[in-house]
């Protein structure tokens, strides 16, 4: 079988589990390549998009899978890449959310995106393991319109996942994960979730 050449220049991003790399013959699909090839979390993300696969295949929020592949850095998996308008990969929320305090427009405009996860988040009741924002993608689909993007640590390490059965507990555990995002926003960035903010934007 033909493996797929991947080279450093397509490199995008690196966490504690994978790497990803642009496609090479696709370039709005991005490859993952795990550091290990039995990786626990990788184990545990598949599991949930073969249990939950109808739910995520209509998810907004959830990046698409395609299956794997073979390539010279060993066995990919290949994910639709998050890209903005213009072609650019998106920054993830740590990248998009500003450290120091932004001019009025700009604040309206992260709370904003923050409302419109909060409802996509809550509609679809994804489940995700940690409230690490790299793993979240702030994609402008079009100029000034924004969109986060779940791009990874979705699933849950439970033995017994009631979560990917019932929706009641999938509801119940998303509302106190997304209540943990907050209070997370609201102790790392004052300066964009103020309290005020912080109770508007808690379930
Ligand atoms: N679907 C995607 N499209 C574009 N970039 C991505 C995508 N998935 C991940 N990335 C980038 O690659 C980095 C590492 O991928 P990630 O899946 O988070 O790996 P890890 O499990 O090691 O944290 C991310 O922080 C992000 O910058
Ligand atoms: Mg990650």
């Amino acid at each position: 079988m033909t493996k797929l050449i991947i080279n450093e220049n397509l490199f995008i991003g690196s966490g504690g589990h994978q790497a990803t790399y642009v496609h090479p013959i696709d370039a709005t699909k991005c490859i993952k390549i795990p550091h290990s090839p039995d990786d626990g979390d990788v184990r545990k993300e598949m599991r949930y998009r073969q249990i939950c696969a109808g739910k995520l295949a209509r998810s907004r929020l959830v990046t698409e899978f395609f299956g794997t592949v073979e390539t010279n850095l060993g066995l990919g998996y290949v994910f639709e890449r998050v890209i903005d308008y213009d072609g650019k990969t998106s920054r993830d929320m740590k990248k998009f959310l500003p450290t120091t305090k932004p001019d009025a427009a700009t604040l309206q405009q992260i709370w904003t995106v923050l409302l419109t996860f909060k409802s996509d988040f809550l509609r679809e009741n994804i489940a995700i393991v940690d409230t690490d924002i790299e793993n979240f993608m702030v994609q402008e689909t079009a100029p000034e319109v924004f969109r986060v993007r779940i791009v990874d640590n979705i699933g849950t390490p439970v033995l017994i996942p009631l979560v990917y059965w019932f929706d009641f507990a999938a509801a119940w555990k998303a509302r106190r994960y997304w209540n943990r995002i907050v209070a997370w926003l609201a102790q790392s960035y004052p300066l964009l979730v103020t309290p005020e903010f912080a109770a508007q934007l808690k379930t």
